[in-house]
């Protein structure tokens, strides 16, 4: 007996995945670079489901049916041209191979052409869930051709995760229009991790809450319009108790952010593509400040004391607005990003497929969604929701809360970077006059840049000083 699928790379992802389709009635061939990952996976972890270990790469491409479909979960980066190569020898014209990791939408792009030569199908697959995800039912976002999507449309909509508006996959577009998804997805999940965090910590040095205390806020909220998957995460995180100190195991965590990109590659398109994401931007500097802790340790103690703001509890009510007015925001500036690039690289995305997939599954599943499709549906043209009564009234009902919780961060001297460049996001966009005629006359001051004006057609320069 053939399998009807095989995947690459056994970490947990992989693992998680293959048994994912194994439990959806999918018989799965298993491989792993190292013998030993293969062996441990079949003996702790199989149960009975179809998988099928192989030792060798060919013999793993022989124990597929034909086409072959084969999902590649390996790191990003090289390891995904490596395998390619190993595989490749093996591969017959109409086989498909799907990149399911974070890759850079730029190296998928490279590697559909290069295999385009070889008459081998490819879809570059974001896959967000983590390793619970991965196992009990992801978010997926697939591109490439429609064509090799249809090949493994059963299994991948089988195996996502489920909302009452069906499955958590679709195919996004053409190209790396999913790897790009994904990519975007993963600029919001660092945006709202990032004001999350903010929000706790103006509870717990402003308000001088105590982690189980604010782990109950975080509670109360996620049952309301804050529901989602991260406010979640974080009550559960502030209940969490470290065995060995009996103290909760997030104060006792080194305030050093890692990351592994994709946050960074989503600020990088945006600027190539001259998108406003200030939010997703800042969230990413705000990872780098954090790893600068012998610098912030002593740069405290020559700035001194910070003084907190005197307020009370009452605030609280003024955070969680907050927190909904930068969650609408990053998904503002998300939403946008990919507008923008499904135009320049021609992928035909469905902005309301994509929030429809993101509601389930996924690191940013959230209520809030529902509501942004809500904005959407009524004018698929307002592409960063703002051009609309209903999403303007809600953003400008947490005004007053946001600058309040703002004025006391800044008064406090605590850094609030996410809440501080959605404000100015808002403002700018809902600006009619910005400053920026005073930039273009500086431009054409110093370096006869030219300008447009207001009065009349045409593009000017002046000679703003005499000459000597
Ligand atoms: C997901 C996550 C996942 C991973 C991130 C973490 O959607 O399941 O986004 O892809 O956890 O890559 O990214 P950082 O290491 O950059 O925080």
């Amino acid at each position: 007996m053939k399998a009807n699928i095989g995947v690459v790379g056994l970490a947990v992802m992989g693992q998680n995945l293959a048994l994912n389709i194994a439990r959806n009635g999918y018989a799965v061939a298993v491989y792993n670079r190292t013998a030993e990952r293969t062996k441990k996976f079949v003996e702790e972890r199989v149960k009975g489901e179809k998988i099928f270990p192989s030792f060798d790469i060919q013999h793993f491409v022989d124990s597929i049916e034909k086409p072959r479909k084969i999902i590649l979960m390996v790191k990003a980066g090289s390891p995904v041209d490596e395998i390619i190569e190993e595989l490749l020898p093996y591969l017959e014209k109409g086989d498909l191979l799907i990149d399911a990791g974070n890759s850079h939408y730029a190296d998928t792009n490279e590697r559909l052409e290069r295999l385009s030569h070889h008459g081998i199908l490819y879809l570059g697959m974001g896959v967000s869930g983590g390793e619970y995800g991965a196992l009990h039912g992801p978010s997926i976002m697939p591109g490439g051709s429609l064509e090799a999507y249809k090949m493994v449309q059963d299994v991948l909509t089988k195996i996502a995760a489920k909302t009452e508006d069906g499955p958590c996959c679709t195919y996004v577009g053409n190209g790396s229009a999913g790897h790009f998804v994904k990519m975007v997805h993963n600029g919001i999940e660092y945006s709202i991790m990032q004001s999350i965090s903010e929000i706790y910590d103006i509870m717990r040095k402003v308000l001088k809450m105590n982690s189980a205390e604010i782990g109950r806020v975080f509670e109360e909220w996620n049952k309301g319009e804050l529901g989602s998957f991260l406010v979640e995460i974080t009550y559960k995180i502030m209940n969490y108790m470290d065995e060995e100190t009996n103290r909760p195991l997030v104060e006792l965590i080194l305030d050093k952010a890692e990351q592994k990109g994709t946050g960074k590659w989503t600020a990088q398109a945006a600027l190539d593509l001259g998108v406003p994401t200030p939010s997703l931007n800042v969230a990413v500097f705000a990872r780098t400040i954090s790893h600068f802790k012998e610098q912030r340790i002593q740069l405290s103690k020559i700035f001194g004391e910070k003084k907190m703001a005197h307020v009370d509890k009452s605030i609280v009510k003024d955070l969680e607005k907050s927190l909904l007015f930068n969650m609408f925001l990053s998904f503002s500036q998300g939403l946008w990003l990919i507008h923008e690039a499904s135009n320049a690289y021609n992928y035909n995305i469905d902005l309301l497929e994509v929030l429809r997939i993101w509601k389930g599954g996924c690191i940013i599943r959230a209520k809030l969604l529902d509501f942004l499709r809500n904005i959407l549906k009524d004018n698929p043209q307002n592409i960063n929701l703002l051009a609309s009564d209903l999403a303007m009234n809600f953003v400008k009902e947490k005004l007053p809360s946001v600058l309040r919780v703002s004025s006391i961060a800044r008064e406090s001297g605590l850094p609030t970077p996410v809440l501080n460049n959605s404000i100015d996001y808002l403002f700018s966009l809902t600006e009619e006059n910005l400053p920026a005629n005073l930039i273009q006359a500086q431009r054409d001051f110093f370096g006869a840049h030219t300008f447009e004006r207001i009065d009349k057609e045409g593009t000017f320069h002046v000679e703003w000083q005499e000459l000597e």
